[in-house]
């Protein structure tokens, strides 16, 4: 992403913002895993998407109208000693040749400096409630321009939740996100298509796991969230990520995995039998999957609202089960009390972006909101026939399907930056034998 599309995020923030107001948000902190081992940094996406600045230890202070810069990054100083260990740091001549900064503080002076610029604003934009030791430190720097009130200093009388604007922003994607998405995506496509040539029975779930890994490696990305790769009635299990059983011959396996490149994810899950060939059962319940994830898909269009794809996804979800003979009754009636919810217990989708699960209201004024172009978000209609559910005729016993891809809205329709991969029976079939 090159620094102009940063800057004009920052500027369209503080045109949302108005006058007299100033926004404080903090880097996401190092988070430990373990004794003396931490998780590999991840930068907080908001802060990313504004700053594109990769350090922990850092506090973005945006402040339209400032007539010495808007834009003001506290960082680390540069350190030799710590370098030596660490790496290099930007420090705060990189903060501003680098990163877009008018400004640019040491952090271990912004308890001094950041109060004055608090000082005599009328709103405080800021993210509450998700980092409790930076809400602490935001609540420090009001009360020091509290304590100077007798001496004329007016703290800002609204605290103003950042995320309504910013996640507002985050929802519609720019077309330089669409093709960062895009190529995310087609990584995780590859890695799927590889998965399904190099799957057999006898095969550990984490081997097949570790295909994906290597190839979000190997294209400088890591795991968009912990991959699920899960076997017959692994398959059933929605947060599988155990990863450990070992592939069945006869049995599907079902994988949810996606890259993350640069802070943007993806999130595709292909189902396949595990020895290349579907059972006459599995291809009825897949085929009925299929049909709802096409349903849905074609319901991504602009003017729709969002929860037409999950509609058009049930319907044919319910009826494939009333042909199955799972359900008994009228489609109607069997969606409004839900009889399907044993089988299907999640929603078709939810947006995608630098958050797997990404930001942005679904309901506006209490209606569900309008796809509009440049919003992307995944389809992915399941049934799960776990052999817990009773009274199912054992032949569809841990039949776990889920087929999801990623979607864009376009100004005419929608357009799959996951293509790619596999997906009708004969497709798949033809991948797994090698043609
Ligand atoms: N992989 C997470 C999801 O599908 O929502
Ligand atoms: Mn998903
Ligand atoms: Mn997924």
């Amino acid at each position: 992403m090159d620094q102009q599309e940063y800057t004009r995020r920052r500027r369209e923030l503080m045109n949302l913002m108005g006058e007299n107001a100033v926004a404080v948000l903090a880097a996401a902190p190092e988070r430990p895993r373990n004794r003396d081992v931490e998780h590999p940094y991840r930068q907080d996406s908001d802060f990313h998407y504004l700053t594109g600045f990769p350090e922990p230890e850092a506090v973005l202070v945006l402040i339209p109208g400032r007539e010495q810069g808007e834009t003001i990054l506290f960082c680390r100083e540069r350190d030799p000693d710590k370098e030596v260990w660490d790496g290099p740091r930007a420090g705060q001549d990189g903060a501003c040749e680098r990163y877009g900064a008018d400004d640019a503080f040491p952090v271990d002076d912004i308890d001094d400096i950041l109060p004055g610029m608090l000082e005599g604003k009328d709103r405080l934009y800021c993210t509450m409630g998700l980092n409790p030791d930076f809400d602490q430190a935001i609540l420090g720097w009001v009360n020091q321009v509290r304590t100077r009130a007798r001496s004329g200093a007016r703290a800002p009388g609204e605290f103003v939740a950042l995320e309504h604007p910013l996640h507002e922003m985050r929802l519609i994607k720019s077309l330089a996100e669409l093709e960062q998405m895009r190529a995310a995506a087609q990584v995780s496509a590859e890695a799927h298509r590889r998965a399904m040539g190099v799957c057999h029975p006898g095969m550990p779930e984490y081997a097949l796991e570790a295909e994906f890994q290597y190839v979000f490696r190997r294209n400088n990305g890591w795991q968009a969230y912990p991959p699920i790769v899960g076997g017959g009635r692994n398959g059933c299990i929605l947060h599988y990520i155990d990863n450990s059983a070992t592939l069945q011959d006869g049995d599907l396996v079902l994988i949810d995995a996606g890259v993350e490149i640069d802070c943007y994810a993806s999130d595709i899950t292909r189902t396949f039998p595990v020895n290349g060939r579907f059972s006459a059962e599995q291809r009825a319940v897949y085929e009925i999957v299929l049909a709802a994830q096409e349903a849905a898909i074609a319901a991504v269009r602009p003017g729709n609202h969002w929860n037409m794809p999950h509609e058009a996804a049930l319907r044919v979800l319910v009826q494939g089960l009333m042909d199955l003979g799972l359900l008994q009754g009228e489609v109607d009636a069997l969606i409004e009390d839900e009889a399907y919810r044993p089988f299907f217990m999640h929603r078709t989708g939810h947006w995608l972006g630098m958050d797997v699960h990404d930001v942005g209201d679904y309901r506006i004024d209490g209606e569900w909101r309008l796809l509009e172009p440049g919003m992307v978000l995944t389809i992915e209609p399941g049934l799960y026939i776990a052999d817990s559910i009773p009274e199912v005729d054992p032949r569809w016993r841990n039949i776990g399907v889920r087929i999801e891809d990623d979607v864009a809205v376009t100004a005419d329709g929608q357009d799959i930056l996951s293509a790619g991969v596999p997906k009708t029976v004969a497709e798949i079939e033809a991948a797994m034998a090698g043609d």
